[in-house]
């Protein structure tokens, strides 16, 4: 089993649809798989998998809201109950286009900084008390997905060493800070017992990746899945990329 329980935001379309699919058609499945999306009711495809796995619970959140973290806290809290929850990923994210220096816009900036770096940070805050609890669930204090983790959805192009086009200004920005959050979390979370990883999912074809990209939602997230299992103290605080590489900050 990857872990006993999963919550997946923005996992309605792309990457996070994806992650629930699979990881709830799993042979041995998490016991709770939180599908979390901000327009549920629009969200169709999630409620096919839902229809069809009795363990996915698809629950409202837009992760830029906070003022509705508490109800979400009070929603999870129900589902996992005293297991606590073992796995975060904090996948929902944005990408605006026309950002070259000339096009950038402050409420761009901000907007993205919002959803792919402040949320996650806040969200794992808020949600801290519950993965914990997972944590010490397990006997023991080595890391993994199965006890207890925090994987941040970054990219490479949030990567300082690894830019060399230069422009994407909220996008970059905003993940290659999420990475600093990744970075401090793993350090203040060890004594938690819980892992926390950014990772790089590829160039994946969703409506983000485009058509262009060379991979497949399926391909990328059978290498993520495979990936999540092999974490392990050698990865916390780090930054790795689908199929387990370490890639640089
Ligand atoms: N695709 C790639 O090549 C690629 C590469 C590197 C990293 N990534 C990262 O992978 C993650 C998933 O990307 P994707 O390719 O699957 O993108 P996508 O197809 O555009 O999907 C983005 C998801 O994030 C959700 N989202 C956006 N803002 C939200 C908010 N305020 N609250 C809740 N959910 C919100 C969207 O929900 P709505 O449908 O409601 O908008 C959607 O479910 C992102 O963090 C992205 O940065 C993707």
């Amino acid at each position: 089993m990857l872990s006993r329980s999963v919550l997946v935001t923005g996992s309605n379309r792309g990457l996070g649809l994806e992650l629930v699919k699979q990881i709830s058609a799993s042979l041995s499945p998490p016991e709770v798989i939180i599908a979390a999306c901000r327009n549920c009711e629009k969200a169709t495809s999630l409620q096919e998998v839902a229809e069809k796995h009795k363990n996915v619970h698809v629950v409202k959140l837009d992760v830029s809201d906070e003022a509705s973290y508490k109800i979400f806290y009070e929603d999870v809290e129900k589902l996992v109950s005293t297991k606590g929850l073992s796995l975060l990923i904090n996948n929902a994210g944005v990408a605006p286009k026309s950002t070259r220096i000339n096009m950038v816009k402050w409420k761009q900036m901000m907007d993205t900084f919002s959803v792919n770096t402040v949320a996650p940070l806040m969200l794992t805050k808020t949600l801290k008390p519950l993965l914990t609890m997972a944590a010490s669930q397990i006997q023991g204090n080595d890391l993994s997905v199965r006890r207890a983790a925090v994987i941040n959805i970054s990219s490479i192009l949030g990567s300082i060493a690894e830019n060399e086009q230069g422009a994407l200004y909220p996008y970059r920005a905003s993940k290659a800070a999420l990475n600093a959050v990744t970075k401090s979390l793993s350090i203040d979370l060890r004594s938690s017992n819980i892992l926390v990883t950014s990772l790089h999912p590829g160039w994946v074809k969703t409506d983000m990746g485009g058509k262009n990209a060379p991979l497949t939602v399926e391909k990328s997230i059978l290498g993520i899945i495979n990936t999540l299992h092999s974490l392990n103290e050698e990865y916390n605080g780090e930054f790795v990329q689908y199929d387990g590489k370490k890639l640089p900050w």
